[in-house]
């Protein structure tokens, strides 16, 4: 099986007066994977519900392979779906849910039963055949649903959480079978979840959302690195912000006052969104705990401050320090657990130092 390319043009869905979804537009490459996060209630769930066909869009256009799909009934349109609340049907067993798309399918029997014993070793659920989903933990619930979604091999397969409600080991055994399974048939593949650790592991992209809307699409290191907006930068991974303003020297270069005595040199505009921003515009400086460190590297501008506490994370260290300047936040900064930093007492002068293209610049929100 070939996985589909899948367009979205200009989707949007209202309900009465929520607007769920508003004016989503990407493309996925057939064989793609690509991960959505976003906050609760941003429209993740609404966004592959009208993919999958159960809500129609209020305006906008889907199309899979080329073709146009908007319009078309859930059951034409060769989509494996993974409900966020499983969905299995409560009077069939696992096998009858599992077989159920091989018989509307019409597969013969005797492959059924080979190609449902299959997917239920790949889930882990052999044994499990016979009992009904009431009879079942969350986790093995949504196991079941997993295997039902890929048991038809489709070319385009949306899961909504389909791992949320299974611990670590179990969780990582099952993303690294999906992701297995997703390359082997080389399906596209839409994945919502909440872990971004799942989303940064499986994805080729990475999709955020927010309040309705598609705010950053790019593959895991863009977004990590290259966050568009303080939401992104926030959202995405830990993120200290430092309160600084724009000045500009004769060149007309922007670097970033934090306080009377000091100044972090911008990075380059590209990188940063600085090259747009006004002499005096009030910016936020945003840099991640592990891009900070005690000592300099190079020519670094020193950042002063006090250790406020320090804490043990197993494979890391954590350190929130208070910053010299008046009316600036707390930062953290991560070290290896390993570090022959510290120990620091509490109160203990520091001073932190990055690379200037760890920092991005953006624009504070106006007052
Ligand atoms: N059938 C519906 N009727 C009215 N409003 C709805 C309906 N379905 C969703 N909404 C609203 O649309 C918005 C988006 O909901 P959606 O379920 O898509 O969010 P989500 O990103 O999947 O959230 P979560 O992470 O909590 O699952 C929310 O404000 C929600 O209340
Ligand atoms: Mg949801």
């Amino acid at each position: 099986m070939i996985g589909k390319t899948l367009s979205l043009q200009s989707l949007s869905k209202r309900f009465e007066r929520t607007v769920a979804v508003e004016g989503v537009s990407f493309d996925i490459a057939a064989g793609e994977f690509v991960s959505v996060l976003g906050p609760s209630g941003s429209g993740k769930t609404t966004l592959l519900t009208m993919i999958a066909g159960f809500e129609a869009p209020s305006s906008g256009r889907i199309s899979i392979g080329g073709q146009d799909i908007t319009g078309a009934a859930p059951n034409r349109r060769n989509i494996g779906m993974v409900f966020q609340k499983y969905a299995l049907f409560p009077h069939m067993t696992v096998h009858q849910n599992v077989a159920f798309p091989l018989r509307m399918r019409r597969v013969d029997r005797l492959a059924i039963r080979d190609r449902v014993r299959m997917i239920l070793e790949l889930v882990q659920l052999v044994g499990f055949d016979h009992r009904y989903p009431n009879q079942l933990s969350g986790g093995q619930q949504q196991r079941v649903a997993v295997a039902r979604a890929l048991v038809c091999e489709p070319p385009v397969l949306l899961m909504d959480e389909p791992l949320g409600a299974l611990d670590k080991n179990l969780r990582e055994a099952m993303q690294l079978e999906i992701k297995r399974i997703q390359s082997k048939l080389g399906a596209t593949v839409i994945y919502v979840t909440h872990d971004q650790d799942e989303a940064m592991t499986l994805s080729d992209r990475v999709a955020i959302m927010s309040g309705g809307t598609l705010v950053q699409l790019g593959a895991p290191a863009d977004i990590y690195q290259r966050p568009c907006s303080p939401f992104v930068a926030q959202f995405v991974g830990k993120m200290n912000f430092i309160n600084g303003e724009c000045q500009r020297d004769e060149a007309g270069t922007c670097h970033i006052r934090i306080s009377d005595r000091i100044t972090i040199p911008a990075p380059s505009p590209s990188l940063s969104g600085a090259g747009h921003l006004q002499r005096g515009r009030a910016v936020k400086l945003a840099v991640r705990p592990e891009s900070l460190s005690f000592a300099p590297p190079d020519s670094a501008t020193a950042i002063p401050g006090h250790i406020d506490a320090e804490i043990f994370v197993g494979a890391f260290r954590v350190y929130l320090v208070r910053l010299a300047t008046i009316g600036q936040p707390i930062v953290q900064v991560q070290l290896p657990a390993s570090t022959s930093a510290g120990p620091f007492r509490r109160g203990e002068r520091v001073d932190l130092f990055a690379f200037k293209e760890a920092f991005h610049v953006f624009a504070a929100p106006e007052a």
